[in-house]
């Protein structure tokens, strides 16, 4: 039924220790789907302060993930890549859809119930809203295809209904729109290949992520070689051989995740993966698996702390992906403030 144009958005939080979660699940799509579609990459530093952020730290935090964008491959020059806080309509469609959105769609949310946890009282507002901003950034520019981890999945889900909703609550008499197309697309998450969900090396049954406090449960993309090679080294196992079919990793997470890294920096499946290494000892296979990630991130994270300690190149960027950007946010705005029947 859709008959918008495709358009690629999707974000990152500069919250700090961008992970080979983060490039695996998230920034490694971004730059595939730069060769097929038209993208918007931006950082979420709006969503960023929903918890607690240092002023400081936040600043030099949306240059390191500029910088990783750019340094992975993203053209800023060909795709739009931008901060959120520097285009005001992403704030004001999240209110409008605060105002669409029902709180028991957004009771609803996991990540708001991990983020939040025991002390979920003093959690902030925006934290709890948090999905609603992020459907905004996705929907002011009408985008129809979200590259994602699979932990943003029930986010997505949220999305599109906050765009369903809108489209039955705000178009159903407007004679501008009876070709029932709706304003808004339901967009898509593109959540595909074996490293949708990438664990902490140090435990196989919790994500990899920004806030574990063990350095050593994730590749940071700024880490340097040796360093990757420890981590590596030191990642969690279990004592058996590695299996040569996929069902033989059922009940052995870490074995999981490991393949599924190698194979995602591979470009290849975990049988690939598993028909090269099977039957073989760890100690073999992370070898490999030091070099293999060593060869991808490590000229990575060089060219991330050079581009990263350019400000006036960063901030460029980041000014003219705005101003591009706030020019279609702008466009769409427009039509929704007529849509809601606001004076102007
Ligand atoms: P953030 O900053 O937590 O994560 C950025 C991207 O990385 C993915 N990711 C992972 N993928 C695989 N394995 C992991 N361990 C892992 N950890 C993180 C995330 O799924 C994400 O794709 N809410 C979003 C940011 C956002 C956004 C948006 C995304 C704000 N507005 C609009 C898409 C569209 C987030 O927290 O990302």
């Amino acid at each position: 039924m859709q008959a918008f144009q495709q358009l690629v958005f999707s974000g990152v939080q500069p919250t700090g220790n961008l992970h080979l979660g983060n490039y695996l699940g998230a920034i490694t799509k971004f730059v595939a789907l730069q060769d097929t579609h038209d993208c918007i990459y931006c950082v979420v530093d709006l969503h960023a302060i929903t918890v607690a952020q240092k002023p400081s730290e936040l600043t030099s935090n949306i240059r390191e993930v500029t910088a990783a964008f750019i340094a992975a491959g993203i053209d800023p020059k060909k795709h739009i890549v931008f901060n959120q806080s520097q285009v005001a309509e992403h704030a004001e469609l999240a209110w409008i859809f605060n105002c669409v959105a029902r709180i028991g769609w957004l009771n609803r949310m996991t990540q708001f119930k991990e983020k939040a946890g025991k002390d979920r009282e003093n959690a902030s507002v925006g934290l709890y809203a948090y999905p609603t901003l992020m459907a905004a950034d996705i929907l002011v520019y009408r985008a129809t295809h979200v590259p994602v981890g699979e932990d943003q999945k029930q986010h997505l889900e949220l999305a599109r209904d906050i765009a369903q909703k809108f489209n039955n609550d705000f178009l159903a008499d407007n004679p501008a729109y009876a070709d029932g197309k709706g304003f808004f697309p339901l967009p898509e998450p593109l959540i595909q290949g074996p490293a949708t969900r990438v664990m902490s090396l140090r435990d196989g049954s919790k994500k990899m992520s920004k806030s574990d406090p063990s350095d050593n449960s994730r590749i940071n993309l700024a880490d340097d070689a040796d360093t990757i090679a420890q981590k590596i080294r030191k990642a969690k196992t279990d004592p058996d051989a590695l299996p040569s079919a996929l069902d033989g990793l059922a009940g052995r997470p870490e074995a999981d995740n490991l393949v599924g890294i190698y194979a995602a920096l591979e470009d290849k499946t975990k049988l690939d993966i598993l028909q090269q290494f099977g039957g073989g000892n760890f100690s073999t296979f992370k070898s490999a698996l030091v070099d293999l990630t060593v060869a991808k991130l490590a000229p990575i994270g060089g060219e991330m702390r050079r581009l990263q300690a350019d400000h006036a190149y960063i901030d460029s960027v980041l000014r003219d992906g705005a101003n591009r950007a706030r020019e279609r946010a702008g466009a769409t705005m427009s039509a929704v403030r007529d849509i809601v029947g606001f004076v102007r």
